[in-house]
């Protein structure tokens, strides 16, 4: 059995999880509206990774015989001022996430509890991805740029980006 306070980090970040992923399918739908197809269908792609992400965190709470807790998901923002504002609103996201991690795996490292470090590694390798995935998405919009027909080239290239 998992310690309570342990329960409680899992169960926030379950919520957080589910928050992203709410996140990357607005922003989806942000870009779909300014015909950026390409970033669309790359955010598309990364909300039902997130989902996933989530899934997996409420099966593990679930098969330690705690209560998996689905809790109030804030709204995202709707509104963005361009595709470096939404990226990097991606990029600071997926940071908190990383931090958020390290604190419920430091927790459980301390607590003596393995299994839940052991699970928690697969999250770290993810986030350490993920940050990758999206300095890169960050430094090809820097390197293209936004003027003309950059926007053009930006969508094809982070539309090229979506894992089959
Ligand atoms: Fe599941 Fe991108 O954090």
């Amino acid at each position: 059995m998992l310690k309570e306070s342990i329960i409680k980090q899992l169960n926030d970040h379950i919520n957080l999880e589910y928050y992203s992923s709410n996140l990357y399918l607005q922003m989806s739908a942000w870009c779909e509206v300014k015909g950026l197809e390409g970033c669309a269908s790359f955010l598309s792609a990364h909300a039902r990774e997130e989902l996933g992400h989530m899934h997996r965190m409420f099966k593990y709470v679930h098969e330690t015989g705690a209560l998996p807790v689905i809790g109030e998901i804030k709204a995202p923002p709707t509104k963005f001022n361009s595709i470096s504002d939404l990226f990097t609103k991606v990029f600071d996201h997926e940071c908190l996430i990383t931090g958020r991690i390290n604190e419920i795996l430091s927790h459980a490292i301390e607590a003596g509890d393995h299994s839940t470090a052991a699970f928690l590694q697969w999250f770290a390798t993810e986030q350490h991805e993920e940050e990758h995935v999206f300095h890169q998405i960050l430094d090809k919009i820097k390197i293209i740029g936004e003027e003309g027909s950059g926007v053009f080239f930006i969508d094809r290239a982070i539309g090229g980006m979506v894992k089959h």
